[in-house]
């Protein structure tokens, strides 16, 4: 979707007139552009009761060469953020391109200027189908909607630089969806690194490197090796940098995602109701990409490290097994109880590897259990972190744009669990089936590096060396553990109802969190 910035003027197909509750008539210059007999058609439509303001409702009149639509908002005063994004998500899902697809948006009494951005925001989320595996009729193709959103003069400078910023951060949000969206026999593990590098490709200020199935041998990534192994899709890792050269000697965060193209579990078959949704068991690192663009497109400055564990986890006569012990990338073998819980087993090698950028902070994201959908629904990300500090912006920055982060308990008995293999460093399963959620989160913290002995003066500027969030139970540690947090996308990522901003399939979940995140807006 096009999207720009003007005063009131001229009106596209179809103008959109967003008005709050106890509206009586057009509020000044909401039908400028429009001709008189148009004018008298909305007028009466808003004097009527048809049309109250209600939130909720809406009315579209049919006028010579331009269908209105009346929005309710309901109360100016009390009008959230959340309900002008999804507001905006919902007209636009509501609108027909048989008309034509030049959508005029007009605010007028009663918007404040971040609002009508997140508005803007809803419609261009909104504005996202994957249909690419679809014939189409030539006379179904109406082309791309286009957004001229008019407001005040005193609006327009701030309306301008929201709206183009909305715009860049969705197209990451899009990206996103779009790698979640792809079936698994076209999204493979080196068809990830492909179009990450096409991204990259010719941009001065984008780093990126692919260990292939042979680099990751040299470098020991036992973890994602034996994930992958038994698929003919070999794995890889993909090294993102953003700004290589900015910020040199500060800390700077690093992402983590992880990228399982699709999951059956491996010889640890799954059952096959509902198998297919595996191929979003890599939205982890569809968001990574995604938000490596959004922050690239909106001009972000600073450096920025993430990195994609990508691998298919296929039951094979190569495929690892139950009982085997593997080693990781850290020097912690791994003794493998289920080859379905695959993710942490990856992710232990790139939460690894993240250390070694000396990261301010580490972010993993992964469809990482069955069990975080059982206790949050499709509602909330869990959210777990060994740094309060840290735990709280995240979640405050999921909130501002309703991608709910809610915090779940990192306790030193679930480590415990994790951590009582007689014959590994670590196990890859809890001891029972209750609280897998936190199981998963504990077996991740056990691959998150300490900073490097007698160095936690720089970047975060922080000395203390007890844990503050009480919760670490490694207590003969040497160092303090670099901050990090682990958001379990497992119900977000893909198929929540509830949520406006898309239709269905991949959801694009935590681009726009951890983009503000980044930026500190
Ligand atoms: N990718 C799944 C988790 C998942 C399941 C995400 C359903 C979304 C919907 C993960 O790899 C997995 O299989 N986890 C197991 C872990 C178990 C074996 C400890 C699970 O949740 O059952
Ligand atoms: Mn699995
Ligand atoms: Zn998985």
């Amino acid at each position: 979707m096009q999207a720009s910035v003007s005063q009131y003027g001229e009106v596209g197909d179809i103008l959109i007139l967003p008005l709050f509750k106890g509206v009586e008539k057009a509020p000044n210059n909401a039908l400028s552009g429009l001709a008189r007999t148009q004018r008298s058609l909305v007028n009466d439509a808003i004097a009527s009761d048809s049309f109250t303001g209600k939130a909720g409702k809406s009315l579209t009149v049919w006028t010579p060469g331009c269908q209105v639509a009346l929005v309710g908002m309901g109360d100016a005063s009390s009008f959230s953020d959340k309900s002008a994004r999804d507001t905006g998500a919902k007209v636009l899902a509501s609108l027909s391109k048989d008309g034509g697809t030049a959508i005029t948006a007009r605010f007028t009494t009663g918007w404040k200027t971040d609002q009508m951005v997140l508005f803007a925001e809803g419609m261009m989320l909104r504005d996202y189908t994957f249909d690419k595996y679809q014939q189409k009729d030539d006379d179904e193709d109406h082309g791309d909607w286009t957004l001229n959103c008019q407001a005040s003069p005193r609006h327009i400078t701030n309306l301008t630089s929201g709206v183009a910023k909305s715009s860049a951060i969705s197209e990451g949000v899009h990206l996103a969806r779009d790698l979640g969206n792809e079936p698994a026999n076209y999204l493979y593990p080196m068809e990830y690194a492909d179009r990450a590098q096409a991204w990259a490709k010719g941009k001065s200020n984008v780093k990126l490197e692919v260990y292939d199935y042979e680099r990751l041998q040299k470098e020991g990534m036992g973890g994602l090796i034996n994930v992958g192994k038994g698929s003919v899709q070999k794995p890889c890792m993909v090294l993102f940098t953003l700004n290589p050269d900015a910020d040199s000697g500060k800390r700077v965060p690093c992402i983590v995602g992880k990228g399982i193209t699709f999951d059956t579990g491996g010889i640890s078959l799954k059952p096959g109701a509902g198998m297919d949704e595996m191929k979003y068991d890599m939205h982890g690192a569809a968001t990574v990409q995604g938000l490596m663009y959004a922050l690239h497109a909106t001009g972000h400055k600073g450096r920025v490290n993430a990195i994609a564990c990508l691998a298919e986890n296929m039951p094979s006569a190569d495929a690892y097994r139950p009982g085997d012990v593997i080693p990781t990338y850290s020097g912690k073998t791994i003794e493998v109880l289920n080859t379905d819980a695959e993710g942490r087993n990856v992710l232990a090698d790139g939460l690894w590897k993240a250390g070694e950028f000396d990261p301010e902070y580490i972010i993993d994201l992964a469809t990482l259990t069955g069990a975080c959908v059982v206790a949050l629904g499709h509602e909330a990300s869990g959210l777990w972190s060994n740094d309060d500090d840290l735990r709280a912006r995240i979640h405050k920055a999921g909130n501002c744009e309703d991608e709910i982060a809610w915090p779940m308990p990192l306790l030193p008995a679930f480590e415990k669990e994790m951590t009582g293999s007689k014959i590994a460093d670590v196990q890859n399963l809890g001891t029972g089936r209750w609280g897998g959620a936190n199981t998963a989160a504990a077996f991740l913290k056990q691959f998150v590096p300490d900073r490097p002995n007698g160095d936690d003066s720089q970047g975060s500027g922080k000395t203390e060396t007890s844990d503050k969030s009480g919760q670490n139970s490694n207590e003969s540690s040497k160092g303090e553990q670099i901050p990090w947090a682990h958001l379990d996308i497992a119900g977000t990522a893909w198929g929540a109802k509830s949520n406006a901003t898309v239709a269905h399939g991949a959801t694009g979940i935590h681009v726009r969190t951890l983009h503000r995140l980044i930026s500190q807006q």
